[in-house]
């Protein structure tokens, strides 16, 4: 058994709450979370895609409670903190597309941000009074930076911003965890402990999201049409799913064993080995290494802004936490389009998930 299994025994028996667990990642962190053996109870509204991940793996059935609620609804979500008492949250539920938020800045802004409030003042009211401990990590995503468009790495403590509604969002979200830990969870003595997570662009099996280069990729290639690519020059730090989640669970394990407040009570980032930093060009060039088809420069010059340049600095994370990417960019892609082709040839979604989430932590 590899050291990240056992760091991730501390979920076995505990009350995990997930917000956004219809979501691509929630769904995948709550597969992982059973796997662990948690008791895993999710929040949000009903999965924002069809096909979905959560219906392919039959989630409502497995997880131990599935509550349909809206983050922007307080007494809902005090209500579902006050019902679970978790162990753990890990706050996943936000309207996470650029786009998007162009066309909905409002529910963005508070779906995102009002969201999150709730959540933490949600978990402050439940525990604050009491003997029983929660870890709360909040998911925010690596466009949270003020993006200067260059090279450099963007590192914790480089400033907050965002040009887009969704990356601003996500930046008042950093600003407003970090004032509720300072004003309400500011100490080692305190029951909750809260961090929160930066990650960049994830790619996995079972993203069926709209306005993403993946699903964008295999919704053409299901079609035998030429994948359409928007923006082929901007660079990402691509990175498979269980990269962050994994960042996440590591974090969450930091956060409950009580120790190291200073250390572990702030932001991280989870991004990819710089090398895996590649263009959406160099993404769709690799999947078409695995799947037979073509694509198309459907580079729009009046489309909305969104950031070319993003990279993130992994050291605190690696220092601190003892956490690193394991996948490669090649390994990354590859499970990537080996989830959709295996299920598309009809494995079971639930096995061929399982066993990547296996294989993963078999690297380590
Ligand atoms: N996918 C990525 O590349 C990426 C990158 C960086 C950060 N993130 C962040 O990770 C998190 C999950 O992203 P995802 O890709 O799984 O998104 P997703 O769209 O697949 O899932 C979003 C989840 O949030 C829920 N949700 C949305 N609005 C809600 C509301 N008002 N009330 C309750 N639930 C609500 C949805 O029902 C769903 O469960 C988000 O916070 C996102 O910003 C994602």
């Amino acid at each position: 058994m590899n050291k990240l299994s056992k760091s991730f025994r501390v979920y076995k028996g505990k009350r995990v709450l997930v917000t956004g667990h219809t979501g691509f990642k929630g769904s995948w962190l709550c597969e992982w979370l059973l796997a662990l053996g948690a008791e895993v109870h999710g929040f949000a509204l009903p999965p924002p895609t069809r096909p979905s991940l959560f219906n392919q793996l039959r989630l409502s059935r497995r997880i131990k409670s599935h509550t349909v609620g809206d983050v922007r609804d307080l007494s809902a979500v005090k209500s579902v903190v006050r019902k679970v008492k978790p162990d753990f949250v890990f706050h996943l539920a936000a309207q996470p597309l650029v786009r998007l938020s162009y066309e909905k800045p409002v529910e963005t802004f508070e779906t995102n941000v009002m969201g999150t409030v709730n959540v933490l003042e949600a978990v402050r009211q439940a525990f604050c009074n009491g003997k029983s401990k929660c870890s709360v990590v909040c998911i925010t995503t690596d466009k949270c930076y003020e993006n200067r468009e260059t090279s450099r790495p963007y590192r914790e403590d480089d400033p907050m911003g965002g040009y887009d509604p969704y990356s601003c969002s996500k930046g008042c979200d950093e600003l407003l965890i970090s004032s509720y830990r300072r004003s309400f969870f500011g100490s080692p003595d305190s029951p909750v402990w809260v961090a929160s997570a930066r990650a960049g662009n994830v790619i996995g099996g079972g993203d069926w999201a709209l306005d993403r280069i993946v699903p964008d990729c295999m919704r053409a290639l299901a079609k035998g049409a030429p994948i359409p690519v928007r923006n082929k020059v901007s660079t990402r730090p691509w990175q498979h799913v269980l990269e962050p989640l994994g960042g996440y669970l590591t974090l969450g394990v930091a956060l409950a064993s009580r120790t190291r407040f200073a250390d572990y009570a702030g932001g991280f980032n989870f991004g990819p080995d710089p090398r895996a930093n590649r263009s959406v060009k160099d993404l769709v060039v690799e999947v078409l290494k695995w799947v037979k088809g073509e694509w198309i420069d459907k580079s729009d010059p009046n489309a909305v802004h969104e950031a070319g340049l993003l990279n993130l600095d992994i050291r605190k994370a690696r220092r601190v936490l003892d956490w690193r990417p394991l996948w490669d960019f090649e390994t990354t892609v590859k499970n990537t389009v080996l989830w959709y082709d295996e299920v598309r040839k009809g494995a079971c979604p639930i096995d061929v998930t399982q066993r990547q989430i296996h294989d993963y932590l078999v690297v380590r």
